[in-house]
């Protein structure tokens, strides 16, 4: 048996901690461990059947046997949602048992989001690279016709100078947007501390976008509840959240549809606004919703390139409204329109 004094700091760790016998046989858990692999604290099981990794158990046999004094390995468990844990096997000798028949002792960290973290980062830079390069491969390929082929063609010129400066507009707001994405990450943790006039932003965002709607041939319906109380914000923010919303709308509908946007103390919260964007346009499947703020997520990436998405216009908007502790609320079905709520707190007196 361990001394009460050893169980009490293994407890108090917040790894998970094995002490396991010359047989492998757990002698003790700690709480995290037992909590974790659901045992009780002296369950004699054997360590096999909580770790069920023949890595483990090799690794745990040459550090019993005295060819190692410790030993770490990685490994992942496939529980439900497959755990990656860094385990570190350490031999216990005479000198520094813990009593008893105590032999080894095993730690388990869990790195499953260091690994997530680090797989994320990787297909952030394949992304970033693979949506830089295409407007830059694009704008090398225009540049050689210039140099030969088109060298005297001034009808050539025109058309492809205009196509040129898309893409250079293209990679612009591209890096515009992952400068944006990157300076709201670190500010993520100060809120905002600005009085915001929300019907004043919308009615600006509405005009800006005039163009854009005449263009797609649709209609924006606007209608704000009198006495719209006011929000602590960060108007330049917010505008960028409605810019984006509304301008989906647009993109996404259908011609001769409406995009309504309301805005009001929510009805079931009244300490918080709600502002809606609603269109009619081509919704989507409600499996893509959970997915839409990530960055570079597109449903139809080919379409939404053509019409000049980056597709970080969500994202943006997710980091912002973390940034102003509001919430996004997306409804959507194929072939019937979607819905963008946008949910702020308001500002208390
Ligand atoms: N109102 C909408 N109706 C249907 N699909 C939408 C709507 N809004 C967004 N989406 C889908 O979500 C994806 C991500 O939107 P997001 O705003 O992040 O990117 P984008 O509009 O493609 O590009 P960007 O905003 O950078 O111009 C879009 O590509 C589209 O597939
Ligand atoms: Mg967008």
């Amino acid at each position: 048996m361990l001394k009460k004094s050893v169980k009490t700091i293994l407890n108090g760790l917040s790894v998970a901690v094995f002490v396991i016998d010359a047989a492998q046989t757990i002698r003790f858990g700690n709480n995290a461990a037992c909590d974790r692999f659901g045992l009780s604290e002296e369950s004699d099981a054997d360590l096999f059947s909580v770790i069920p990794s023949n890595d483990c158990t090799t690794a745990a046999n040459r550090v019993l046997s005295g060819e190692m004094t410790t030993l770490s390995l990685e490994l992942t468990l496939q529980d439900v949602v497959p755990t990656t844990f860094r385990l570190i096997i350490t031999r216990l000798d005479a000198d520094t048992r813990t009593g008893g028949d105590a032999r080894a002792i095993v730690s388990l960290e869990d790195i499953s989001h260091i690994r997530e973290a680090e797989q994320m980062r990787i297909d952030f830079v394949a992304n970033v690279s693979h949506e830089l390069r295409s407007p830059l491969t694009s704008l090398s390929g225009f540049i050689e016709t210039l140099q030969g082929p088109a060298k005297n063609d001034p009808v050539a010129h025109e058309r492809f100078l205009a196509l040129m400066a898309g893409d250079a507009q293209r990679m612009s707001r591209l890096i515009g947007d992952l400068l944006s994405l990157s300076k709201l990450q670190a500010s993520e943790r100060v809120p905002p501390s600005e009085v915001v006039d929300i019907s004043a932003t919308l009615s600006r965002v509405t005009a800006s976008l005039e163009p854009l709607t005449k263009r797609e041939e649709t209609a924006i319906s606007l209608v704000i509840s009198p006495d719209l109380p006011q929000v602590i914000g960060d108007t330049d923010e917010l505008t960028q959240v409605f810019q984006n919303l509304i301008e989906n709308s647009i993109k996404y509908s259908h011609p001769d549809t409406i995009v309504e946007i309301t805005a009001e103390r929510d009805p079931s919260h009244k300490n918080q606004l709600r502002i809606s964007v609603r269109d009619q346009g081509e919704g989507l499947d409600p499996k893509h919703i959970p997915r839409l703020t990530e960055r570079f997520y597109r449903v139809d990436k080919g379409r939404s390139r053509k019409m000049g998405g980056t597709g970080l216009g969500l994202a943006i908007v997710k980091h912002i409204l973390i940034r102003h502790r509001a919430y996004l609320h997306i409804d959507s079905k194929t072939g019937h329109g979607s819905t963008f709520s946008v949910f702020l707190p308001i500002a208390s007196n």
